[in-house]
């Protein structure tokens, strides 16, 4: 199986490197790859929509994974256009040379693509109304995927960290050693997710798919459970606190808020919860408490 991957040095294209390498032959682009053995001329640039439908053709590959997105939310409101080129259009641009070589197209997309309303977890049927600039492209760049290319796999994730690079976890562990007090967001609530998590139930599915094609479409993928940013605050602070020596907390106290208290410029919805049982019947997989995979990542960082 020959597999492309693009975006592959973000926190989920990192990942991915790892987990898709023993399908088969993995050609891994970033933003500035103009190569990669045995092409001499290759494109990872999202907003060379020409570059990179010339790739895929030169490729070829069975599989085309896109981990490469903007993802800056408070930035995409005043840059809605790069947003959508990078969100939207060039994922458009992959799907239609996707279908072109038949591939199959395995895409990222977010829980921003709903308005948060209510205190259900959203399922794939659910009706959309994105809030922010990010929310919207990231909608659209769903709908041209699927126009273009029937063949594809879009998982719809939140709240995602890893180990390498930065992410909330850290900035937490970082001013909990620096302030007695903080101030968190408890109004919001989702499930934190592992780029990891998120790499291996990717390759797993891809397996799947190329097997049974009828399992291809969209997809929740978030790990079980649920919590606010402060309870997820919380709970990195009191895992470093069980770290005894490895880190010296001087916060004991951490204050809910609501969002209300730290405006931004992109609104962010207030339910994120995402039912994930249509990816655990298709795949058979169970997934883990968020829980477990924020302190497999606070033992690799601490
Ligand atoms: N992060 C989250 O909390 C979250 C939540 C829900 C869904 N998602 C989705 O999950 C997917 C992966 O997200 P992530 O957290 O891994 O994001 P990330 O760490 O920000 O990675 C995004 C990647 O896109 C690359 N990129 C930026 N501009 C580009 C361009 N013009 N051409 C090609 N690549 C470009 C970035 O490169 P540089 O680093 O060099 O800029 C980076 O490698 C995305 O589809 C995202 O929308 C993420």
């Amino acid at each position: 199986m020959k597999i492309l991957l693009f975006g592959k040095g973000g926190q989920v294209g990192w990942e991915l490197q790892r987990s898709l390498q023993p399908l088969g032959e993995l050609i891994a682009l970033d933003f500035d790859s103009t190569a990669h053995a045995p092409y001499d001329t290759l494109c990872g640039d999202f907003t060379n929509l020409a570059g990179l439908t010339e790739t895929v053709q030169r490729v070829r590959p069975d599989v085309i994974v896109n981990a490469a997105a903007h993802t800056a939310v408070d930035k995409a409101e005043s840059e809605p256009d790069l947003a959508r080129t990078l969100n939207a259009l060039a994922p458009a641009a992959l799907a239609q040379a996707a279908h072109s070589v038949g591939a199959l197209l395995v895409h990222y997309s977010t829980d921003y693509v709903f308005d948060g309303s209510g205190s259900t977890p959203w399922a794939e049927s659910d009706a959309t109304g994105p809030l922010s600039v990010y929310g919207a492209t990231k909608w659209e760049g769903e709908q041209l995927i699927a126009t273009h290319c029937p063949r594809h796999l879009i998982f719809r994730t939140s709240w995602v960290y890893a180990a390498r690079g930065g992410n909330f976890a850290k900035t937490m562990l970082r001013l909990a050693q620096e302030r007695e007090r903080l101030t968190v967001i408890d109004d919001q609530i989702g499930a934190p997710t592992g780029a990891d998590l998120l790499a291996d139930v990717t390759a797993h599915a891809i397996r799947q798919v190329m097997a049974h094609p009828a399992d291809a479409g969209l997809y929740h993928l978030v790990a079980a459970g649920e919590t606010s940013w402060h309870g997820y605050a919380k709970y990195v602070i009191e895992q470093a606190q069980y770290a005894k020596e490895a880190i010296k907390i001087v916060a004991n106290v951490v204050d809910p808020v609501p969002t209300t208290a730290f405006p931004t410029p992109a609104q962010r919805p207030l339910n994120s919860r995402l039912n994930t049982h249509k990816l655990q019947s298709t795949f058979g997989l169970q997934l883990p408490h968020w829980q477990t995979g924020v302190a497999r990542m606070l033992k690799e960082i601490l």
